[in-house]
């Protein structure tokens, strides 16, 4: 049998030691340098009126979120109509998310923080344009398997496309969605997630960084960024140096974006950290 990894490759990486290595190739960095300059890509979900679409414009709070667009599948910008300094793109065919992309691309803007408002809708835009292709088979007015295949994989492709420019360019990707709760038809536990096909959950949900579950309690907002219960949620960070609170009260996208960019944000460096007992504890009740 031969062994992938000969033992001493495995070692710790032998940087000044004894091993002696060939120059990396450039394209082998630092995960500390790669990540350093993407911006922040995350999902925020919840019910209707819990201020997802309010959240996306408080990324102007931050140098590194301004200016704010959002890709407008909703048409609920209404909300924001005191917003002059937010402009929204309305989005009423797949089409014009194309066209906003190539905007961002190929145009120089001031467009830091890209809204995408909401994915629930811009799916159900989508499954209208795969229904209405004349290339469809299926002549019936109800999707079928291939249509739901073509529509997770048209929006988890526009999902990817946007989230790779936190990637190539730092810009701050926030989509939202709706919520759904699914119970399990055996055991009766609801899982409270994003409302998308559970293709495209997985899909779109895979490639960003954060998924937050915005919701209003005690009258209050509250952003989740880990699971808690039934409810889904995910935040990656790194487990040494200041922790971003999973649980946030009256959430803004500012200090967040402060924090994923290393910069000192006192509100969470002081935070106390979630005791993962309590949270486990508060779920149940
Ligand atoms: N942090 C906040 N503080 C006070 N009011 C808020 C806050 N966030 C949102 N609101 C108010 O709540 C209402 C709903 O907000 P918003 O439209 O952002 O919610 P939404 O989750 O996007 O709703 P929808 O699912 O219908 O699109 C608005 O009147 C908005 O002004
Ligand atoms: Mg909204």
């Amino acid at each position: 049998m031969t062994l992938l990894v000969p033992p001493e490759a495995s070692a710790p990486h032998g940087y000044g030691s004894d091993a002696d290595y060939d120059p990396f190739p450039d394209e082998l960095k630092p995960a500390s340098e790669l990540v350093a300059a993407t911006g922040l890509n995350i999902v925020i979900f919840g019910q209707p009126g819990c201020g997802k679409t309010t959240l996306i414009g408080t990324a102007t709070e931050h140098p590194q979120g301004r200016d704010v667009v959002i890709a407008d599948f909703d048409n609920g910008l209404k909300s924001l109509r005191d917003r002059a300094d937010i402009r929204g793109w309305p989005m009423n065919s797949f089409d014009e998310a194309v066209k906003l992309y190539s905007y961002l691309t190929t145009k120089r803007h001031p467009f830091r923080t890209i809204g995408l408002d909401s994915l629930s809708e811009a799916y159900r835009i989508q499954m209208t344009d795969v229904l209405r292709n004349p290339q469809r088979k299926n002549t019936r007015l109800s999707p079928d398997q291939n249509d739901y295949g073509e529509a997770n994989e048209g929006i988890i492709r526009m999902a990817r496309a946007f989230k790779d420019l936190a990637i190539t360019h730092g810009y701050n990707i926030v989509m939202t969605a709706h919520q759904r709760e699914d119970q399990d038809a055996t055991t009766g536990a609801v899982l409270i997630r994003p409302s998308l096909t559970p293709g495209a959950l997985l899909g779109v949900v895979g490639a960003v960084d954060a998924l937050g579950y915005l919701r209003i309690k005690n009258g209050q907002r509250e952003l989740l960024l880990q699971e808690q219960g039934n409810i889904l949620a995910k935040y990656r960070q790194p487990r040494s140096g200041p922790q971003l609170p999973l649980v946030i009260q009256n959430p803004s996208l500012g200090p967040i974006i402060a924090h994923l960019r290393g910069e000192y944000v006192p509100e969470i460096a002081e935070a106390p950290r979630a005791d993962p007992q309590e949270i486990a504890e508060a779920a149940k009740s």
